[in-house]
């Protein structure tokens, strides 16, 4: 057997995406579904109150229109009902046009279909729209008095956690750091918008929905529970998605749209959002403000720990993201306590954003940590390895496989650590005020129940199938290496076939399960289809064989109940602020990170690389600013939200440790889609108080929030 799980191999998908043979969601034409129609979303110039009248006639003499959809003629649809069997809402209907109530700014009011999209978009200003506005609450720092505790976060999650008496503690201890940080509302945007083709065939009994979706399954689900149709009769393809980051784990108007408006017209109708309509249709990261505690012995033991989250949430949507969770497993300390309080506002439900819960809670308790280091004078790599914990201090469970000293001290070392200026604002290069930064990574592994197919032919070449999709991260790739690996077959003489629903079924690609799940599935199927070629004295008959292979979820899987599993990383930043102007320039960057066995070592550092790109955007730049008089982001274009851009991102480098985790799976892999993201804002946000004294604890940190801090410089 040939070893090629790891290596770093290229994308097998790479020719295809080069030469725009992979084709998108919204690029099917008319060789495989017919001349589709387009379809343009009308969105609520209101965030509160309902339709008192809509007049489409305009709109349906406009040249080219077929049809304008609005709640006066919209078909009945499901209605949301919580299920207990899903633990993510992704799974649920979601009705649109269903009544003239309008819950957002920009909830779609109407779909104008068209011959062509300019047709379409044209008579979408023809719609005539009066409402009746009541007051909305917009404004999240205004409506903490409304916080209320969630019964679970999200996957069912415990909100509150409490483990020894945290006020005494903190009360007595040495030294303490008691600060409030705020990070705003962030969003997915990935390249490829949210896109729906729908197909109709046997006069709209049966439907085909080519989307940009993570999840085939939750898409299909969503679908048939709106729809009201047999889940059977509706058939998802999703070959290629151009990013996620959580914006596709569900599908959102512009399928269920498309998909109404096919099945009315009995024609394929193709339905895109604007990258506007994006900022309004599609679930943020909600903003956040989190109250850190820490109490420390003056050696800088831990003897308190405290993380209170309050975030947003649209409470006919209630979705609460684990902000403070995994500090329920990161430091020790004998008294704890963590927290999650939900403050309802008149917005778009919140939803999954890269690394959700890790990702802005570490901002917060990474910033504390460098906070409490200063306060007792010590290096922050040296505090936490002193808090380094023996087993999960909240389970009392052993770590599966951890590592995280390990990925500070290298990360230190290969870094350049000992090299930081120890005293804050301390040294100049030029103009520049130069200040190192560093933070700890922790991000969670989750399990979900996953299949997949593989079926060899008497030609000796070999399918794998699964409904998992690849939303730019290398799922063809790695599943091909797996495969080739377990079947002793050259890769090239394996082909993967992902993202459809008549495949066998996954939780696709999002909370950094995707690549573990998957893979192990594959692998499983790999194995039973070996026994049936051994059972067959190694002869493969002229029909070939098939087998399948399946992983449990979490829940059934007891590793999940006797480790504590997680994947580790530390962040190593350096920056310069202007002496002058107070400009933040990322100098380098790295991140060590442990995550078990990896996949393919080349897809794995674009990865890890991307997420801690993520992180300069959380520390530095991204912000979806709301007009607190309708609720609308302002700012809703990537010209005015800020993303990082090649400019921003100098030599960042992204190293793994080998390894492999064997309570995690028969692979001793763990996911990294979102593990870099984790920690990467910190190490940030801790260099530029290095570089110049002055914490910011209000993200993402901006120069006008340094500048009124930085010492006068020397003439
Ligand atoms: Mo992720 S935010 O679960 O795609």
């Amino acid at each position: 057997m040939t070893a090629m799980i790891g290596k770093p191999v290229n994308r097998v998908d790479g020719p295809l995406k080069v030469s725009g043979q992979a084709t998108y969601a919204y690029e099917h034409w008319e060789n495989d579904v017919g001349q589709p129609l387009y379809g343009f979303i009308v969105g609520a110039t209101i965030g509160n109150g309902r339709i008192a009248r809509i007049d489409t006639t305009r709109a349906e003499r406009a040249a080219g229109v077929q049809l304008v959809m609005t709640h006066l003629n919209a078909p009945v649809q499901g209605i949301p009902t919580p299920d207990p069997s899903v633990p993510l809402p992704y799974w649920v209907a979601k009705p649109e046009l269903s009544s003239p109530d309008i819950h957002h700014y920009g909830q779609p009011v109407a779909l104008v279909v068209a011959t062509t999209f300019e047709q379409a978009r044209a008579a979408s200003n023809l719609v005539d729209v009066e409402y009746t506005a009541e007051p909305g609450h917009y404004e999240f720092a205004a409506r903490h008095d409304q916080a209320y505790a969630p019964k679970t976060l999200v996957m069912g999650i415990a909100t509150d956690t409490a483990v020894g008496d945290f006020d005494s503690a903190f009360a007595g201890a040495e030294v303490k750091i008691d600060q409030r940080f705020t990070t705003p509302y962030e969003f997915s945007q990935p390249m490829e918008p949210n896109v729906c083709l729908a197909v109709p065939h046997r006069d709209g009994e049966e439907l085909t929905a080519y989307v940009s979706t993570q999840i085939v399954s939750a898409a299909r689900a969503r679908i048939a529970k709106t729809l009201l149709m047999d889940p059977q009769r509706i058939d998802i393809v999703a070959p290629y998605i151009g990013g996620g980051f959580g914006s596709k784990l569900a599908v959102h108007a512009e399928t269920i749209l498309a998909l109404l408006a096919a099945r009315q017209l009995k024609q394929p109708v193709k339905v895109a959002m604007t990258r506007q309509q994006i900022f309004q249709l599609v679930g943020m990261r909600t903003t956040s403000s989190q109250r850190v505690r820490l109490g420390a012995e003056r050696d800088g033991r831990l003897v308190a720990l405290a993380h209170e989250a309050t975030m947003y949430a649209n409470p006919q949507e209630e979705w609460a993201e684990p902000m403070a969770a995994f500090l329920r497993s990161l430091y020790a300390a004998p008294n704890r306590l963590t927290r999650h309080r939900l403050v309802p506002l008149d917005l778009q439900g919140n939803e999954d954003v890269r690394a959700p819960g890790e990702a802005p809670g570490l901002l917060a308790l990474e910033s504390a940590m460098d906070e409490l280091a200063h306060a007792l004078a010590m290096d922050p790599v040296e505090l936490r390895i002193g808090n380094e914990p023996t087993r999960d201090p909240e389970r009392d469970v052993p770590f599966s496989d951890r590592r995280l000293v390990e990925c500070m001290r290298e990360g230190a070392h290969r870094f350049g650590w000992e090299g930081r200026p120890a005293r804050p604002g301390s040294r100049r290069d030029a103009r520049w005020l130069v200040g190192y930064g560093m933070a700890a990574a922790s991000r969670g592994h989750p399990q979900a129940p996953t299949k997949a197919r593989v079926r060899i032919g008497a030609d000796g070449n070999a399918v794998v199938q699964s409904d998992m999709t690849d939303i730019g991260t290398g799922t063809y790739t790695i599943l091909t290496q797996v495969a080739a690996e377990c079947l002793g077959l050259p890769m090239d003489r394996v082909r993967v076939e992902l993202g459809r629903s008549e495949f066998p079924t996954s939780w696709g690609s999002g909370g950094s399960w995707g690549a573990a799940n998957s893979s192990n599935a594959v692998r499983r199927a790999c194995e039973a289809l070996c026994e049936k070629q051994r059972t067959a004295d190694g002869r493969i008959p002229a029909e070939g064989l098939e087998a399948e292979g399946e992983i449990v979820g979490a829940s059934d899987d007891p590793n999940f109940t006797n480790y504590s599993m997680s994947s580790y990383g530390a962040h190593f930043a350096e920056v310069g602020v202007d002496i002058d102007t107070c400009e933040i320039r990322l100098r380098r960057m790295l991140g060590v990170f442990a995550a078990g066995r990896i996949l393919n070592h080349k897809t794995a550092r674009s990865q890890l690389i991307g997420g801690m790109i993520w992180g300069v955007g959380a520390a530095l730049h991204e912000e979806a600013v709301i007009d607190s008089r309708s609720g609308a982001f302002v700012n809703r274009d990537l010209a005015e939200y800020l993303v990082p851009v090649h400019a921003d991102i100098p030599e960042i480098d992204a190293i793994v440790l080998d390894g492999f985790d064997d309570k995690a799976n028969a692979l001793g892999v763990k996911g990294i889609g979102e593990l870099s993201i984790c920690g990467a804002g910190a190490s940030i946000a801790n260099a530029v108080f290095n570089a110049t004294g002055v914490r910011v604890r209000d993200f993402p940190i901006t120069l006008d929030k340094v500048l009124p801090g930085l010492p006068l410089a020397e003439v």
